[in-house]
Protein backbone atom coordinates (compact mmCIF):
# COMPACT_ATOMS: atom_id res chain seq x y z
CA UNK A 1 0.00 0.00 0.00
CA UNK A 2 1.38 3.52 -1.18
CA UNK A 3 1.42 5.85 2.28
CA UNK A 4 -1.51 8.05 0.50
CA UNK A 5 -3.42 4.88 0.14
CA UNK A 6 -2.96 3.66 4.38
CA UNK A 7 -3.87 7.56 5.19
CA UNK A 8 -6.82 7.18 3.08
CA UNK A 9 -7.48 4.14 4.75
CA UNK A 10 -7.60 6.09 8.40
CA UNK A 11 -11.09 7.10 10.02
CA UNK A 12 -12.01 10.02 8.04
CA UNK A 13 -12.84 11.66 11.60
CA UNK A 14 -8.57 11.10 12.49
CA UNK A 15 -7.17 12.08 9.17
CA UNK A 16 -9.41 15.27 8.99
CA UNK A 17 -8.90 16.92 12.50
CA UNK A 18 -6.97 20.13 11.36
CA UNK A 19 -3.60 21.04 12.13
CA UNK A 20 -3.39 23.71 14.90
CA UNK A 21 -2.68 27.44 13.42
CA UNK A 22 -0.67 28.48 16.46
CA UNK A 23 1.70 25.51 15.73
CA UNK A 24 2.45 26.81 11.96
CA UNK A 25 3.72 30.03 13.14
CA UNK A 26 5.59 28.31 16.40
CA UNK A 27 7.52 26.10 13.76
CA UNK A 28 8.08 29.06 11.18
CA UNK A 29 10.08 30.94 14.73
CA UNK A 30 11.27 28.55 16.73
CA UNK A 31 15.02 28.85 17.51
CA UNK A 32 15.05 32.53 16.24
CA UNK A 33 17.39 34.20 18.63
CA UNK A 34 16.26 36.54 20.62
CA UNK A 35 12.40 36.47 19.40
CA UNK A 36 9.85 36.77 21.95
CA UNK A 37 7.29 34.13 21.90
CA UNK A 38 4.33 35.35 23.29
CA UNK A 39 2.22 32.55 20.62
CA UNK A 40 1.84 30.38 23.71
CA UNK A 41 -0.68 29.69 26.43
CA UNK A 42 1.70 29.58 28.85
CA UNK A 43 4.23 31.86 31.76
CA UNK A 44 7.89 32.00 31.54
CA UNK A 45 7.97 30.60 35.51
CA UNK A 46 9.50 27.10 36.10
CA UNK A 47 7.41 24.91 38.20
CA UNK A 48 7.76 26.05 42.02
CA UNK A 49 10.55 24.01 43.64
CA UNK A 50 7.84 22.46 46.75
CA UNK A 51 5.89 20.92 43.56
CA UNK A 52 8.94 19.55 41.60
CA UNK A 53 10.19 18.28 44.87
CA UNK A 54 7.21 16.40 45.93
CA UNK A 55 7.45 14.41 42.82
CA UNK A 56 11.48 14.08 42.86
CA UNK A 57 10.54 12.83 46.77
CA UNK A 58 7.69 10.03 45.51
CA UNK A 59 10.14 8.92 42.77
CA UNK A 60 12.87 8.47 45.34
CA UNK A 61 10.58 6.51 47.73
CA UNK A 62 9.60 3.98 44.62
CA UNK A 63 6.32 5.13 43.87
CA UNK A 64 6.33 3.59 40.62
CA UNK A 65 3.06 1.26 39.94
CA UNK A 66 0.14 1.44 38.66
CA UNK A 67 -2.40 3.55 40.57
CA UNK A 68 -5.87 4.35 41.22
CA UNK A 69 -8.00 5.70 37.59
CA UNK A 70 -9.70 7.94 39.11
CA UNK A 71 -6.86 9.46 41.10
CA UNK A 72 -5.22 9.31 44.35
CA UNK A 73 -7.89 9.32 46.96
CA UNK A 74 -5.60 12.31 48.55
CA UNK A 75 -5.82 14.20 45.76
CA UNK A 76 -9.28 13.81 44.97
CA UNK A 77 -9.53 15.17 48.90
CA UNK A 78 -7.46 18.15 48.35
CA UNK A 79 -8.97 19.19 45.39
CA UNK A 80 -12.50 18.95 47.42
CA UNK A 81 -11.29 21.34 49.85
CA UNK A 82 -9.45 23.34 47.22
CA UNK A 83 -13.45 24.25 45.89
CA UNK A 84 -14.66 24.50 49.28
CA UNK A 85 -12.49 27.25 49.83
CA UNK A 86 -13.02 28.38 46.74
CA UNK A 87 -16.50 28.65 46.00
CA UNK A 88 -17.62 28.45 50.15
CA UNK A 89 -20.14 25.14 49.54
CA UNK A 90 -19.33 21.21 50.11
CA UNK A 91 -17.65 19.26 47.71
CA UNK A 92 -16.66 15.45 47.69
CA UNK A 93 -13.69 13.62 46.50
CA UNK A 94 -15.93 11.44 43.79
CA UNK A 95 -16.63 14.61 42.06
CA UNK A 96 -13.22 15.03 41.00
CA UNK A 97 -11.21 12.80 38.28
CA UNK A 98 -7.92 13.07 37.95
CA UNK A 99 -7.17 13.30 34.45
CA UNK A 100 -3.71 13.51 31.80
CA UNK A 101 -4.19 17.41 30.94
CA UNK A 102 -7.01 19.53 30.93
CA UNK A 103 -6.96 18.68 27.12
CA UNK A 104 -8.03 14.87 28.27
CA UNK A 105 -10.66 16.53 30.12
CA UNK A 106 -11.82 17.88 27.22
CA UNK A 107 -11.70 14.97 25.43
CA UNK A 108 -13.71 13.03 28.30
CA UNK A 109 -16.46 15.41 28.62
CA UNK A 110 -17.05 15.08 24.97
CA UNK A 111 -16.64 11.25 24.61
CA UNK A 112 -19.46 11.95 28.00
CA UNK A 113 -22.02 13.37 25.98
CA UNK A 114 -21.67 13.36 22.00
CA UNK A 115 -20.95 11.43 19.02
CA UNK A 116 -21.57 10.87 15.43
CA UNK A 117 -24.85 12.84 14.77
CA UNK A 118 -24.84 15.23 17.73
CA UNK A 119 -23.85 18.96 17.98
CA UNK A 120 -21.87 20.53 20.56
CA UNK A 121 -22.14 24.52 20.97
CA UNK A 122 -19.15 26.62 20.87
CA UNK A 123 -18.84 30.23 21.05
CA UNK A 124 -16.57 31.53 18.90
CA UNK A 125 -13.39 32.35 18.90
CA UNK A 126 -12.51 29.31 20.86
CA UNK A 127 -9.14 27.47 21.53
CA UNK A 128 -8.79 25.18 18.45
CA UNK A 129 -8.49 22.39 20.29
CA UNK A 130 -12.23 22.17 21.77
CA UNK A 131 -13.53 22.19 17.92
CA UNK A 132 -11.24 19.73 16.97
CA UNK A 133 -11.94 17.24 19.72
CA UNK A 134 -15.73 17.26 18.96
CA UNK A 135 -14.97 16.31 15.73
CA UNK A 136 -12.83 13.95 15.86
CA UNK A 137 -15.89 12.03 17.62
CA UNK A 138 -17.54 12.63 15.17
CA UNK A 139 -19.71 15.27 16.50
CA UNK A 140 -20.75 18.82 14.82
CA UNK A 141 -19.04 22.10 16.04
CA UNK A 142 -21.79 24.19 15.74
CA UNK A 143 -19.54 27.65 16.07
CA UNK A 144 -21.75 31.38 17.63
CA UNK A 145 -19.56 34.57 16.51
CA UNK A 146 -19.12 36.04 19.50
CA UNK A 147 -18.54 40.29 18.52
CA UNK A 148 -16.07 42.80 20.21
CA UNK A 149 -17.79 45.85 20.44
CA UNK A 150 -17.27 49.15 22.36
CA UNK A 151 -17.50 47.61 25.90
CA UNK A 152 -15.60 44.49 25.23
CA UNK A 153 -16.23 40.69 24.28
CA UNK A 154 -19.92 40.07 23.86
CA UNK A 155 -21.87 36.91 23.71
CA UNK A 156 -25.32 37.24 22.67
CA UNK A 157 -27.25 34.84 24.45
CA UNK A 158 -30.31 34.53 22.50
CA UNK A 159 -27.99 33.61 19.26
CA UNK A 160 -26.40 30.98 21.56
CA UNK A 161 -29.92 29.27 22.33
CA UNK A 162 -31.24 29.93 18.47
CA UNK A 163 -27.70 27.73 17.85
CA UNK A 164 -28.68 24.70 20.10
CA UNK A 165 -31.16 22.96 17.60
CA UNK A 166 -32.41 19.60 18.17
CA UNK A 167 -29.54 17.68 17.63
CA UNK A 168 -27.91 19.85 20.48
CA UNK A 169 -26.24 17.58 23.24
CA UNK A 170 -23.78 20.14 24.89
CA UNK A 171 -23.01 23.80 24.83
CA UNK A 172 -18.79 24.48 25.61
CA UNK A 173 -18.62 27.68 27.77
CA UNK A 174 -15.27 28.79 28.22
CA UNK A 175 -14.89 31.50 30.55
CA UNK A 176 -12.56 33.32 31.33
CA UNK A 177 -12.30 32.72 27.26
CA UNK A 178 -8.77 31.88 25.94
CA UNK A 179 -8.49 33.36 23.61
CA UNK A 180 -10.62 36.85 24.27
CA UNK A 181 -10.56 37.01 28.03
CA UNK A 182 -14.24 37.27 27.71
CA UNK A 183 -15.64 36.28 31.37
CA UNK A 184 -19.44 35.61 31.70
CA UNK A 185 -21.14 37.45 34.23
CA UNK A 186 -22.92 35.07 37.40
CA UNK A 187 -26.09 36.38 35.67
CA UNK A 188 -25.20 34.86 32.20
CA UNK A 189 -24.34 31.46 33.79
CA UNK A 190 -27.91 31.48 35.13
CA UNK A 191 -29.37 32.08 32.23
CA UNK A 192 -27.39 29.59 30.06
CA UNK A 193 -28.26 26.98 33.33
CA UNK A 194 -31.89 27.65 32.78
CA UNK A 195 -31.78 27.15 29.37
CA UNK A 196 -29.82 24.10 29.43
CA UNK A 197 -31.94 22.25 32.03
CA UNK A 198 -34.91 22.75 30.49
CA UNK A 199 -33.66 21.47 26.96
CA UNK A 200 -31.69 18.65 28.97
CA UNK A 201 -28.86 20.19 27.39
CA UNK A 202 -25.24 19.53 28.78
CA UNK A 203 -22.79 22.58 30.01
CA UNK A 204 -18.86 21.55 29.49
CA UNK A 205 -17.79 24.65 31.32
CA UNK A 206 -14.04 24.73 30.79
CA UNK A 207 -13.14 26.95 33.82
CA UNK A 208 -9.28 26.81 33.43
CA UNK A 209 -8.56 30.42 33.76
CA UNK A 210 -11.65 31.09 36.66
CA UNK A 211 -8.21 32.66 39.18
CA UNK A 212 -7.08 34.87 36.48
CA UNK A 213 -9.67 37.30 36.60
CA UNK A 214 -8.37 40.63 37.15
CA UNK A 215 -10.29 43.06 39.94
CA UNK A 216 -11.53 40.16 41.85
CA UNK A 217 -10.33 36.69 43.46
CA UNK A 218 -12.05 34.73 40.63
CA UNK A 219 -14.35 34.20 37.65
CA UNK A 220 -18.04 34.01 38.65
CA UNK A 221 -18.72 29.70 37.59
CA UNK A 222 -21.19 27.69 36.86
CA UNK A 223 -20.30 26.45 40.87
CA UNK A 224 -22.21 29.61 41.85
CA UNK A 225 -25.36 29.29 40.05
CA UNK A 226 -25.85 25.35 39.83
CA UNK A 227 -26.57 22.02 41.89
CA UNK A 228 -24.42 19.01 41.77
CA UNK A 229 -27.14 17.39 40.43
CA UNK A 230 -27.04 19.81 37.36
CA UNK A 231 -25.51 18.35 34.16
CA UNK A 232 -21.98 20.49 33.99
CA UNK A 233 -18.76 18.77 33.40
CA UNK A 234 -16.43 20.99 34.36
CA UNK A 235 -12.92 21.36 32.44
CA UNK A 236 -9.76 21.97 34.52
CA UNK A 237 -5.77 21.49 35.26
CA UNK A 238 -2.71 22.05 36.83
CA UNK A 239 -1.14 23.98 33.81
CA UNK A 240 -1.37 27.51 34.18
CA UNK A 241 -2.69 28.00 37.91
CA UNK A 242 0.91 26.36 39.17
CA UNK A 243 2.93 27.03 36.23
CA UNK A 244 2.54 22.80 35.03
CA UNK A 245 1.92 23.26 31.55
CA UNK A 246 4.57 20.54 30.69
CA UNK A 247 3.80 18.06 33.34
CA UNK A 248 0.23 17.13 31.95
CA UNK A 249 -2.45 16.60 34.88
CA UNK A 250 -5.32 18.04 35.49
CA UNK A 251 -9.23 16.92 36.38
CA UNK A 252 -12.61 16.56 35.18
CA UNK A 253 -15.21 17.77 37.22
CA UNK A 254 -18.68 16.16 37.71
CA UNK A 255 -21.84 14.82 39.12
CA UNK A 256 -20.35 12.16 41.89
CA UNK A 257 -22.75 9.18 39.94
CA UNK A 258 -20.46 9.80 37.39
CA UNK A 259 -17.17 8.66 38.75
CA UNK A 260 -17.30 5.21 37.56
CA UNK A 261 -18.19 5.52 34.21
CA UNK A 262 -15.48 8.45 34.01
CA UNK A 263 -12.96 6.04 35.81
CA UNK A 264 -13.31 3.55 32.94
CA UNK A 265 -13.17 6.11 30.02
CA UNK A 266 -9.58 6.54 32.01
CA UNK A 267 -8.99 3.14 32.31
CA UNK A 268 -9.22 3.02 28.37
CA UNK A 269 -7.30 5.60 27.42
CA UNK A 270 -4.17 6.48 29.61
CA UNK A 271 -5.44 4.10 32.38
CA UNK A 272 -4.36 7.20 35.34
CA UNK A 273 -1.64 9.62 36.04
CA UNK A 274 1.66 8.86 37.12
CA UNK A 275 1.56 8.53 41.23
CA UNK A 276 4.52 11.12 41.22
CA UNK A 277 2.68 13.96 39.72
CA UNK A 278 -0.19 13.13 41.69
CA UNK A 279 1.52 14.01 44.39
CA UNK A 280 3.49 16.67 43.11
CA UNK A 281 0.05 18.58 42.29
CA UNK A 282 -1.20 17.78 45.96
CA UNK A 283 1.84 20.16 46.87
CA UNK A 284 0.42 22.36 44.44
CA UNK A 285 -2.99 22.83 45.85
CA UNK A 286 -2.54 22.75 49.48
CA UNK A 287 1.04 24.49 49.36
CA UNK A 288 0.46 27.02 46.39
CA UNK A 289 -1.66 29.63 46.83
CA UNK A 290 1.07 32.44 47.48
CA UNK A 291 2.26 31.25 44.09
CA UNK A 292 -0.61 31.58 42.13
CA UNK A 293 -1.35 35.16 43.36
CA UNK A 294 2.62 35.98 42.56
CA UNK A 295 1.52 34.92 39.00
CA UNK A 296 -1.66 36.55 38.76
CA UNK A 297 -0.23 39.93 39.75
CA UNK A 298 2.50 39.62 37.30
CA UNK A 299 -0.47 38.92 34.80
CA UNK A 300 -2.30 42.05 36.01
CA UNK A 301 1.02 44.06 35.66
CA UNK A 302 1.57 42.63 32.11
CA UNK A 303 -2.26 43.27 30.53
CA UNK A 304 -1.47 46.99 31.68
CA UNK A 305 1.57 46.90 29.93
CA UNK A 306 0.48 45.30 26.51
CA UNK A 307 -2.77 46.96 26.50
CA UNK A 308 -1.54 50.43 27.61
CA UNK A 309 1.78 50.53 24.76
CA UNK A 310 -1.38 49.24 22.21
CA UNK A 311 -4.08 51.70 22.70
CA UNK A 312 -1.39 54.34 22.53
CA UNK A 313 -0.94 53.58 18.88
CA UNK A 314 -4.37 54.38 18.28
CA UNK A 315 -3.60 51.57 15.46
CA UNK A 316 -5.24 48.90 17.49
CA UNK A 317 -8.52 47.27 18.43
CA UNK A 318 -8.56 46.26 21.71
CA UNK A 319 -10.57 45.83 24.69
CA UNK A 320 -8.62 45.13 28.21
CA UNK A 321 -9.24 41.10 29.33
CA UNK A 322 -11.39 40.71 32.39
CA UNK A 323 -9.72 37.57 32.35
CA UNK A 324 -7.33 34.66 31.25
CA UNK A 325 -3.77 36.34 30.02
CA UNK A 326 -4.29 36.88 26.63
CA UNK A 327 -4.66 40.33 24.32
CA UNK A 328 -7.04 39.40 21.44
CA UNK A 329 -6.47 42.34 19.08
CA UNK A 330 -6.69 43.51 15.46
CA UNK A 331 -4.26 45.86 13.49
CA UNK A 332 -6.19 48.44 11.37
CA UNK A 333 -5.22 47.38 7.57
CA UNK A 334 -4.34 43.77 8.30
CA UNK A 335 -7.23 41.19 8.02
CA UNK A 336 -4.54 38.07 6.91
CA UNK A 337 -3.28 37.88 10.10
CA UNK A 338 -2.02 34.06 9.41
CA UNK A 339 0.46 35.44 7.25
CA UNK A 340 1.03 38.36 9.88
CA UNK A 341 2.27 36.37 12.47
CA UNK A 342 4.96 35.17 10.47
CA UNK A 343 5.77 38.87 8.90
CA UNK A 344 6.06 39.52 13.02
CA UNK A 345 8.49 36.91 13.11
CA UNK A 346 10.93 38.43 10.77
CA UNK A 347 10.07 42.23 10.82
CA UNK A 348 9.15 42.61 14.60
CA UNK A 349 11.11 39.64 16.18
CA UNK A 350 7.92 38.28 18.05
CA UNK A 351 5.81 35.83 17.84
CA UNK A 352 1.88 35.86 18.28
CA UNK A 353 -0.79 33.69 17.71
CA UNK A 354 -2.79 34.23 14.70
CA UNK A 355 -6.27 34.34 15.39
CA UNK A 356 -7.30 32.32 12.30
CA UNK A 357 -6.40 29.59 14.25
CA UNK A 358 -9.49 29.83 16.46
CA UNK A 359 -12.12 29.84 14.68
CA UNK A 360 -14.22 31.88 12.03
CA UNK A 361 -14.70 34.63 14.98
CA UNK A 362 -11.25 35.30 14.99
CA UNK A 363 -10.12 36.32 12.01
CA UNK A 364 -8.35 39.35 11.38
CA UNK A 365 -6.89 39.51 15.72
CA UNK A 366 -3.85 38.34 17.03
CA UNK A 367 -3.29 36.96 20.61
CA UNK A 368 -0.46 37.94 22.60
CA UNK A 369 0.21 35.91 25.93
CA UNK A 370 1.47 38.45 28.77
CA UNK A 371 1.99 35.89 31.34
CA UNK A 372 5.22 37.07 31.63
CA UNK A 373 7.92 39.42 33.26
CA UNK A 374 7.75 43.02 32.78
CA UNK A 375 10.72 43.21 31.36
CA UNK A 376 10.04 40.61 28.10
CA UNK A 377 6.73 42.02 27.95
CA UNK A 378 7.57 45.57 27.63
CA UNK A 379 10.65 44.99 25.01
CA UNK A 380 7.86 43.39 23.27
CA UNK A 381 5.37 45.66 23.36
CA UNK A 382 8.08 48.25 22.33
CA UNK A 383 9.16 45.76 19.40
CA UNK A 384 4.76 45.96 17.90
CA UNK A 385 4.65 49.44 18.70
CA UNK A 386 8.09 50.43 16.56
CA UNK A 387 7.03 47.89 14.04
CA UNK A 388 3.53 49.80 13.84
CA UNK A 389 5.12 53.08 13.50
CA UNK A 390 7.34 52.14 10.83
CA UNK A 391 4.57 50.97 8.92
CA UNK A 392 2.43 54.20 9.25
CA UNK A 393 5.73 55.73 8.04
CA UNK A 394 5.93 53.86 5.22
CA UNK A 395 1.98 55.00 4.15
CA UNK A 396 0.38 50.85 4.37
C1 LIG B 1 -9.33 27.00 27.31
C2 LIG B 1 -8.36 25.89 27.54
N1 LIG B 1 -8.81 24.71 27.97
C3 LIG B 1 -7.98 23.68 28.21
C4 LIG B 1 -6.63 23.81 28.01
C5 LIG B 1 -5.77 22.59 28.25
O1 LIG B 1 -4.75 22.72 29.14
P1 LIG B 1 -3.71 21.52 29.39
O2 LIG B 1 -3.98 20.45 28.40
O3 LIG B 1 -2.36 22.11 29.27
O4 LIG B 1 -3.97 21.05 30.77
C6 LIG B 1 -6.10 25.02 27.54
C7 LIG B 1 -4.66 25.19 27.28
O5 LIG B 1 -4.20 26.16 26.77
C8 LIG B 1 -6.99 26.09 27.31
O6 LIG B 1 -6.56 27.28 26.91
Amino acid sequence: MSQSDLLAALRPEAREAPGSGIVEVMSYGFGRKGLIPLWAGEGDLATPAFIRDAAAASLAAGETFYTYQGGLPELRASLAGYFARLYGKPFVPEQFSVTGSGMQSIKLAIELTAGAGDEVVIPSPAWPNIVAAVGIFGARPVEVPMTLGNDGWKLDLDQLFAACGPKARAIFLNSPCNPTGWTATREELAAILDFCRKRGIWIIADEIYARFSYGRERAPSFHDVAEEDDRILYVNTFSKNWAMTGWRIGWLGAPRALAPTIENLIQYSTSGVAVFMQRAAIAAIDEGEAFIAEQVARAAAGREIVCSALEATGQVRLSRPDGAFYLFFAIDGEPDTRRLGLRLVDEAEIGLAPGTAFGAGGNGYLRLCFARSAESLTTAAGRLVDWLERRAGSGR
